[in-house]
């Protein structure tokens, strides 16, 4: 039940600290190694590339995959929307393993790729927050999140999850092949951070009301920019604004910025920029400058190792790797507001379902 809260969407992002620490507990032993099935990591172990599959936010949070199991456990990984995937199958390698990511475990545009895996004989693994969902008994194998049930359309605590238990299987993958790597990235201690930076920022959400009133009070159009490990958050945020605030929002990768969308920039417009990526911050922060002498309304969200004094949001430090569970909070507090701000109803979105059943 909801609770205290006007909206399951505030009450989920709430839960997301909680939900960090369950997978913790779920899935790293005492000494915080993980405890996943070694029928799964043997399977995961023959694979010379991984190909995660998903839809919208779910689709995401296989972006901000990519690195863990490429620098974790060294395995190749592609990322595809599981309906393109489906029409444009690229050419696999010789010992493919799929990941389908979906918090419902409903999704259409996954199943039709998951019955072709099948009918190919590959093995395949579901992480999903719904135990007994069609893309779990169909895959190999079952990883679940063990969020809780989401009921808000607009899916938080799931991405988040859906992040850390992928954090949790590359760590796993890259002990069994004893890569130092993955020996030093102690996911334990990480994702206690994380957790406790989430809480400050929950704690804080008032704030967040504020902000989206003053940044994106009565906008029609917004962006998010980010590079590096912040591109894929930049995506994720503006989907949350698009979906339940109906702004226009693109998330676009900094770099971008002079290849086209720098047009469209005006007096007032709204643009939110992620960092944390200290390899690439100072770009991100010219990016900054350039849109500001445009006119552009900018709001920074940065990470406490990166910070300077004028960032509106300031994240606590966390591995990189794991940056993005951190500053889409934000994002998604800002979203919450701005959609509860122009009076919409946050967890039923005009237009859209829980799970997407049909093509
Ligand atoms: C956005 C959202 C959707 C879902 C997508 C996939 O907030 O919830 O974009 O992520 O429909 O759904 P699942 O994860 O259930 O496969």
């Amino acid at each position: 039940e909801k609770g205290p809260y006007p909206f399951y969407m505030l009450k989920e992002i709430n839960e997301q600290p909680t939900v960090m620490r369950r997978l913790a507990q779920t899935y790293l032993d005492e000494k915080g190694q993980p405890q996943i099935a070694p029928e799964l990591l043997a399977a995961l172990k023959q694979a010379d590339r991984l190909y995660i599959l998903a839809a919208g936010t779910s689709y995401h949070a296989g972006l901000v995959a990519k690195s863990m199991f490429e620098k974790l456990a060294q395995l190749p990984t592609e990322v595809s929307l599981a309906s393109e995937f489906g029409y444009n199958t690229p050419l696999l390698a010789k010992k493919p393993f799929f990941l389908f990511l979906s918090q419902s475990g409903e999704t259409a545009d996954s199943r039709q790729v998951l019955v072709k895996v099948k009918q190919w004989g590959y093995p395949s693994l579901t992480m999903t927050n719904v135990p007994g969902s069609t893309l779990s008994r169909e895959a190999t194998y079952t990883l679940l999140l063990k969020a809780g049930p989401e009921i808000a359309v607009a899916s938080t605590k799931a991405y988040t999850a859906q992040i850390a238990l992928q954090a949790i299987l590359a760590k796993a993958l890259g002990e069994t092949r004893q890569l130092v790597t993955a020996q030093k990235f102690d996911i334990r201690k990480q994702l206690g951070l994380v957790a406790n930076g989430m809480q400050t920022l929950i704690d804080e959400h008032h704030r967040f009301d504020q902000l989206a009133k003053t940044y994106l009070g009565t906008t029609s159009n917004a962006f998010y920019i980010g590079r590096g490990y912040d591109y894929p958050v930049s995506l994720e945020a503006a989907l949350k604004l698009k979906e339940i605030s109906y702004v226009q929002a693109e998330g676009f990768a900094g770099a971008e910025l002079k290849h086209g969308t720098i047009s469209l920039i005006e007096k007032g417009t709204p643009v939110i920029a992620i960092i944390t990526d200290k390899r690439v911050a100072s770009h991100t922060r010219s990016n900054v400058q350039e849109v500001r002498a445009r006119g552009a309304h900018v709001l920074t969200i940065a990470m406490h190792a990166v910070a300077q004094q004028s960032d509106q949001v300031v994240l606590a430090d966390v591995n990189p790797l794991l940056s993005a569970l951190l500053s889409v909070v934000p994002a998604q507090l800002l979203a919450y507001y701005t959609s509860l701000n122009r009076g919409y109803d946050v967890d039923k979105p005009r237009n859209l379902a829980k799970a997407v059943t049909v093509e």
